[in-house]
């Protein structure tokens, strides 16, 4: 892909998402500001922001690629910090059990969830998992997002889970412009065959992958389900120390099906993001008052599961900075959809649009220690960007829910959808 080396955007209806503060996430009520220029331009070089303003500052009148953006807004690319696009195949057979009255505990209890899609995923090659894994991931490019973290755990053994971060590093190395980031979710089930002997998986976990994958840097993060059925605090704490004494860095999903004391003990391991959370009492909301951690709400699995929403509301009220995500996966949420996902954000959680915008923008690329380069229009930043087609408002975005609003995508300084 060869890049132009200059790109200017002009005419702007309204550029968003300027911000250059030195903090590390917008929390509370910043969480309801999102800087921006009206009429406006944005000019990159090289595939970074040089230079942005009104329109009638614009010292350029050329450059290698000129958009004419009249009527339409630019804002960052969505970033993506919570997914699991690669697997094997879809699941709608239990989406029709759900619909017949089984619960999401109950399919996986009988080994279908996770393990249904562990069983698929060891006996699908590389190949295969890496064509599909690469079609999901130009579909969301497609909806805005320009960034993404991915993880392991539908393989839950050596070869397989290692056969999952080697897909995930493949496709680092084919999109140079899009920045992924890998997380090790070895810890995701415990595996049918070790059922009645858990230690023994988690071993293999401690003592077999974490040390491979550390050796050849096939993850930046840990992440462990520490929820009812799933993996115990205990286990956990076991896990996310292990993997820190590797240099990787803790996340978590938690409380989806109950109030587990994951969000507890994934601050308590300096996690960078405790994910899920629709469980979530004022316990939980206090703990992460007092922490650097980052709660990631996933209203897309909610919405597909029919489970409580996580509070969002009450956390950003009570001064917490929130970041949202799509989760994307065959099991609790088939879909990468950021712009459906804004719309979720307004009318279930009841977030204002410029609030669901800094959760998947500038809060999001902090989740994937992105934000030096990502999440918003700042000088130097990457020119990562989504144009809009023309629309009148900021709120026409998940107010429209559904319709196609993405006019193009910008990676690099590049425009490409
Ligand atoms: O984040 N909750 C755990 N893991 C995934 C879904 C797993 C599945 O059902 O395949 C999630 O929702
Ligand atoms: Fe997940």
């Amino acid at each position: 892909m060869s890049h132009p080396k200059t790109l200017l955007i002009k005419n702007i209806r309204i550029l968003y998402g300027i911000d250059h503060r030195p903090y590390p996430f917008k929390r509370g009520k910043a969480m309801s500001f999102l800087d921006h220029i009206e009429n406006a331009y944005i000019f990159a070089d090289n595939g970074k922001i040089v230079a942005f303003g009104p329109q009638e500052t614009c010292p350029y009148e050329s450059a290698e690629e000129v958009i004419d953006a009249s009527g339409k807004m630019v804002l960052p690319s969505w970033v993506d910090s919570h997914t699991h696009i690669v697997f094997a195949t879809s699941r709608e057979g239990e989406f029709v059990d759900r619909i017949k009255g089984r619960s999401y505990e109950e399919i996986a209890a009988s080994g279908g969830g996770i393990l249904n899609s562990a069983k698929k995923l060891q006996n699908t090659s590389f190949e295969n998992l890496y064509s599909d894994a690469e079609k999901r991931l130009k579909e969301v490019i497609s909806f805005g997002t320009g960034a993404l973290e991915i993880k392991s755990g539908y393989g839950l053994s050596f070869d397989a889970e290692i056969k999952m971060l080697e897909v995930i590093k493949a496709l680092k190395k084919n999109h140079p412009y899009f920045p992924i980031k890998s997380t090790f979710l070895g810890a995701h089930a415990i595996p049918t065959i070790y059922k009645q002997n858990r230690e023994a998986y988690i071993d293999i976990i401690l003592h077999k992958m974490l040390p491979y994958i550390a050796e050849h840097q096939l993850a930046q993060y840990c992440d462990v389900f520490c929820d009812k059925g799933f993996y115990t605090v205990e286990e956990t704490d076991l896990i996310l120390k292990k993997a820190a004494s590797y240099g990787l860095k803790a996340k978590i999903h938690a409380n989806e099906l109950a109030i587990s004391g994951g969000v507890q003990v994934g601050i308590a391991n300096q996690a960078i993001s405790v994910d899920h959370l629709e469980e979530t009492g004022q316990a939980e909301i206090d703990a992460l008052k007092e922490s650097k951690t980052i709660p990631t709400l996933l209203p897309g699995t909610s919405f597909f599961l029919n489970i409580p929403y996580a509070p969002a509301r009450n956390m950003i009220d009570q001064g917490l900075g929130i970041c949202l995500a799509t989760d994307y996966n065959p099991g609790s949420t088939p879909s990468g959809n950021m712009p459906f996902l804004l719309s979720l954000a307004c009318i279930k959680m009841k977030l204002l649009p410029e609030e669901a915008i800094n959760a998947v923008t500038i809060n999001a690329a902090h989740a994937l220690e992105l934000s030096e380069q990502y999440g918003s229009i700042d000088i130097g930043k990457k020119a990562q960007l989504i144009i809009t087609k023309p629309i009148k408002s900021l709120a026409y975005i998940p107010y429209a829910y559904g319709s196609e609003l993405i006019d193009s995508v910008v990676l690099n300084g590049k425009v490409i959808v």
